[in-house]
């Protein structure tokens, strides 16, 4: 497949014909011709540690996948109409995964797509029309996707809050209004969701549903404190609303202890979105919800998705559930995670620049500030620190609202030794006095 072109030519080319708002990571950007297990491999043969990609969870390349999907794309591929046996046995499995009452599936081709259908589910089993979300949330790129997203239309370019969507704090226990340390910070940001339910209501516009990323991303990999989750979901379905868990990037056993997010924090959603890892790279998208949801859904317009639970997904589906646990992969993100963040914990005591490391299994984020009283965000500091981590081999990436957290969401066949080698180079650069940052 390679054409043998230079990077700045395919730069030039993606200049000339792609969208100019689709940006390129790191300031020298790599042209990336191959993948295998944790290792991105450049054009020229050198490899490159992959700390952020949710999406090719067990693996680049991983050879069971690959050839479930070869295997498959040779036999059949077609749409959802016929009878065929991989969507019912992935619709059983993938079911299986889920916490009762969550037992019915719907098939799609990405995390927008799932949560615009839990969008539409939520509105029709509740017949109301908006929504309370968190701040700095990202469900997704469609229209109705920006508009549940802070993330983007308070972001530039963004056209502001729109009237039917109502935004929550993000429980964030390092800037937010409570903060470590407050043993009710949970249940006071559960209050204020519930705050925010009950304003939608008292303007005339009650809320079908509370959208919440389980471990918030783009929002700088935030952990909520205990108790968040389950008692700002309990405060919707005390206000009639429906609780959506976006899963889209720390489902399938990312957060090491369970297979779900939400799981993960005591809470159970009506509804969960699924995306990214559930097809290893392969374009694939899930919701699951309740029977009683599903039968509200069934209003007579029929839902039809041309690609989704296709015979190829399911199989690539199937294959990546076989993976994480034939590979005990969900173990080995808690354990990899562990070595990792008490790793980072340790740099932290040594660089006063790390602000707060914080994570679940293998969703990490580390947060650099310039002053730890202030929380004044280290922004070029942690682009420096990602470009330089880059030339090192190693590729991370930033997030939060001041692009000051260094995100590490690794492919989750990432071991303890690389664990160890993010930490001795981070540790050295760090150290150096070219980031002007020690
Ligand atoms: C939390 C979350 N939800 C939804 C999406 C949208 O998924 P997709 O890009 O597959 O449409 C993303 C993508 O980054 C995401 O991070």
């Amino acid at each position: 497949m390679a054409t043998g072109l230079t990077a700045d030519e395919i730069l030039a080319l993606r200049d000339r014909h792609l969208g100019r708002s689709l940006s390129v990571s790191y300031r020298h950007p790599l042209h990336i011709v191959r993948g295998e297990r944790q290792f991105l491999y450049d054009a020229d043969g050198r490899a490159y540690l992959d700390c952020v990609n949710n999406v090719c969870h067990v693996g680049h390349g991983h050879p069971r996948v690959v050839e479930a999907a070869c295997r498959q794309m040779s036999e059949l591929n077609t749409n959802t109409r016929y009878l065929h046996e991989n969507i019912v046995e992935y619709a059983r499995r993938l079911s299986g995964l889920f916490p009762d009452p969550l037992e019915v599936c719907y098939f799609v081709c990405s995390g927008s797509e799932a949560n615009e259908l839990a969008l539409r589910l939520a509105r029709t089993a509740t017949g109301r029309h908006d929504v309370v979300v968190l701040d700095e949330a990202y469900h997704g790129n469609t229209g109705g996707m920006v508009d549940l997203s802070p993330y983007k239309f308070a972001g530039p370019g963004g056209a502001g809050r729109p009237e039917h969507v109502h935004v929550a704090p993000v429980p964030d226990p390092l800037r937010g209004p409570y903060r470590y340390g407050d043993p009710s910070a949970g249940q006071r940001y559960a209050l204020a969701v519930a705050d925010e339910l009950r304003a939608a209501e008292s303007r005339g516009r009650p809320a079908a549903a509370f959208f919440a990323e389980s471990v918030p991303g783009c929002a700088g990999q935030i952990v909520p404190p205990d108790g968040f989750l389950p008692s700002a979901f309990e405060a919707a379905r005390s206000a009639g609303a429906l609780s959506v868990a976006d899963e889209v990037q720390v489902g399938f056993g990312r957060v090491g202890t369970h297979w779900w997010g939400f799981e993960a924090q005591g809470a159970i959603a009506d509804i969960v979105t699924l995306g990214k890892p559930i097809g290893n790279g392969h374009p694939m998208g899930a919701v699951v919800t309740t029977r009683a949801i599903a039968e509200a859904f069934e209003n007579g317009m029929e839902y039809f998705n041309t690609f989704g639970g296709n015979p190829v997904s399911c199989a690539v589906g199937l294959a990546v559930l076989d993976v994480i646990e034939e590979e005990e992969l969900m173990e080995n993100a808690h354990s990899v995670g562990e070595v990792l963040l008490a790793g980072l914990r340790e740099l932290s005591r040594i660089y006063p620049i790390i602000g707060d490391v914080r994570g679940l299994g293998l969703f990490i984020g580390v947060e650099l500030v310039l002053d730890p009283e202030t929380l004044e965000p280290a922004t070029e500091q942690a682009a420096a620190v990602v470009n330089t981590m880059r030339e090192r081999g190693i590729l991370l990436s930033t997030d939060g609202p001041y692009r000051n957290v260094i995100k590490i969401k690794p492919p989750l066949v990432f071991q303890a030794a690389d664990a160890d080698r993010v930490v001795s180079e981070l540790g050295e650069v760090l150290a150096g006095s070219a980031l002007g940052v020690s």
